[in-house]
């Protein structure tokens, strides 16, 4: 089956700038005080759900996965593109890492304690993003939990709005059709954190950080 344009598109630029996004971006949750705090508040939920295993899905050169690997949790990462893959496994050898694609991960049924995705839902068209989630939903046992970071914006009229991004063509999502959509993929919101445009002075975005869980059914 051919690849959609938009995932070979993202995997090339992405090739193309791993060692530059790595140098850029290695050390930035130092100063991403919410992202720290919305990772370390997830951490501890999986851990106290204790439903397996977490994946750090799109998870570039690695550091996040590093991170959530400091914290004590179980985690491996995944990401399109080989070069991240190959960067974060040099950085962080400990630590299993595997290409791949969030619209169709090469994982069984419900066998993940935890999903964390960070700033990497923003390559998906809107139309395809629903695919996406089902995915996340699929792979995570249930009472597992899912970490979303997103750029955003505050309108609900669209679901997501093309943005101009440095490596390849992306989208901000709207938070409440986003948490809307989750919910209709079968999960339950726990938190969300919206950061305010002005924290983000290079783009002037809201940045989302959604918390949520894969319920356990009623009667298990
Ligand atoms: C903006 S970077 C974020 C990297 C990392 N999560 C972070 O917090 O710095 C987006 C990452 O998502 C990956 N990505 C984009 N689309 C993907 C897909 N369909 N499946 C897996 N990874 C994808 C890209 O290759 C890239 O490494």
């Amino acid at each position: 089956m051919t690849e959609p344009e938009y995932r070979s598109v993202t995997r090339t630029q992405y090739d193309e700038f791993a060692q530059l996004y790595y140098d850029m971006f290695k050390d930035s949750l130092r100063e991403h005080h919410f992202d720290r705090a919305m990772i370390d508040a997830f951490a501890e939920l999986a851990k106290g759900a204790d439903a397996g295993p977490v994946a750090d899905i799109g998870c570039g050169p690695g550091h996040v996965t590093g991170y959530l690997h400091a914290l004590g949790l179980d985690v491996r990462g995944i990401d399109l593109s080989p070069e991240m893959v190959a960067l974060a496994k040099r950085e962080h050898p400990g630590i299993g890492f595997a290409t791949g694609d969030m619209s169709a991960l090469d994982l069984p049924d419900g066998g993940l304690g935890g999903v964390l995705s960070r700033a990497s839902i923003i390559h998906t068209p809107p139309e395809r993003i629903g695919g996406v989630f089902a995915e996340f939903h699929r792979v995570l046992a249930p009472g597992g939990l899912l970490s979303l970071s997103f750029q955003a914006t505050d309108r609900t009229d669209a679901l997501a709005l093309p943005f101009d991004h440095r490596v390849a063509p992306a989208w901000q999502w709207s938070y409440q059709r986003v948490s809307d959509l989750l919910a209709d993929t079968g999960f339950a919101e726990v938190a969300r954190l919206v950061e305010a445009p002005e924290e983000d002075p290079v783009r002037g975005f809201h940045f989302c950080h959604l918390v949520m869980r894969k319920p356990v059914p009623e009667n298990s």
